[in-house]
């Protein structure tokens, strides 16, 4: 068994798997995750127009996790919000608690993206739209667009944000929860979780993406975190 409290409020450079296979059953409240949707959006070239941004190509999202990968993520964790739940069926039960990811609000953009994103939840609640605009280079939010983003798949930060706000506030998250994010990428969900004062373990295994994820962690966490919920 792996001593959880060395995990804690960093980034840990592993395969997310046999971290799991080491911590005991039920010890994260909640996988706030976001695997592979097995769609080869692992670099290449991105967005449209002249300038196209281009990204490192890599092979991590060639497949969905295995089966055995979602049932140690289930046995780990006392809830899930999985990102792209759509591509998971296979492993995850109907629910009428889906997230949706509203990307272009009101506006009537003219291309092609995909308008919404759906994340599968182990709560109990009436479908939940959260909005945040995100098409090709328009943002909703003024600072990340500023970012030089270097993870193809990097979500919002606000997104992510909002979403464990609205846990918190309706009481679906305790302030001393233990959050995971078993599939780190650039960092996003764990600065998230940093921001709003919750703890958090987080893995990525890409050698390239770990060191920019635990250089943009270590910059959050440089900043006074809200410690809004007491703990
Ligand atoms: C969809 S991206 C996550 C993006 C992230 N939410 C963000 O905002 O930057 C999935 C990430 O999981 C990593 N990954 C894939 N398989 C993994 C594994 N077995 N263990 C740990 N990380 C893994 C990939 O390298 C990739 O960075």
């Amino acid at each position: 068994m792996i001593n959880i409290e060395e995990l804690k409020n960093k980034i840990t450079f592993a395969d997310c798997f046999e971290i799991m296979q080491q911590l005991p059953d039920k010890c994260i409240d909640l996988a706030f995750i976001d695997p592979p949707y097995g769609k080869k959006c692992d670099g290449g070239s991105y967005g449209f127009g002249l300038t196209p941004k281009q990204y490192q190509k890599k092979k991590w999202d060639e497949k969905i996790p295995d089966k055995k990968v979602f049932d140690e993520i289930f046995r780990v964790s006392k809830n899930q919000i999985i990102f792209g739940g759509n591509y998971f069926s296979e492993y995850l039960p109907p629910t009428n608690a889906w997230i949706v990811w509203d990307k272009v609000s009101d506006y009537n953009f003219k291309n092609d993206f995909s308008q919404c994103e759906l994340l599968w939840t182990s709560y109990s609640f009436a479908m939940k739209k959260f909005i945040f605009v995100q098409q090709g280079f328009v943002n909703g939010d003024p600072a990340e667009a500023l970012e030089n983003r270097w993870h193809p798949t990097k979500k919002p930060l606000k997104l992510a944000e909002m979403i464990l706000l609205w846990l918190l506030q309706t009481k679906r998250l305790e302030g001393d929860a233990l959050v995971a994010d078993f599939y780190s990428g650039s960092g996003t969900f764990a600065i998230a979780c940093h921001n709003l004062g919750l703890d958090f373990i987080a893995t990525e295994n890409d050698a390239d993406y770990y060191p920019l994820s635990v250089a943009r962690l270590e910059k959050a966490q440089a900043q006074q975190k809200l410690n809004l919920w007491g703990c």
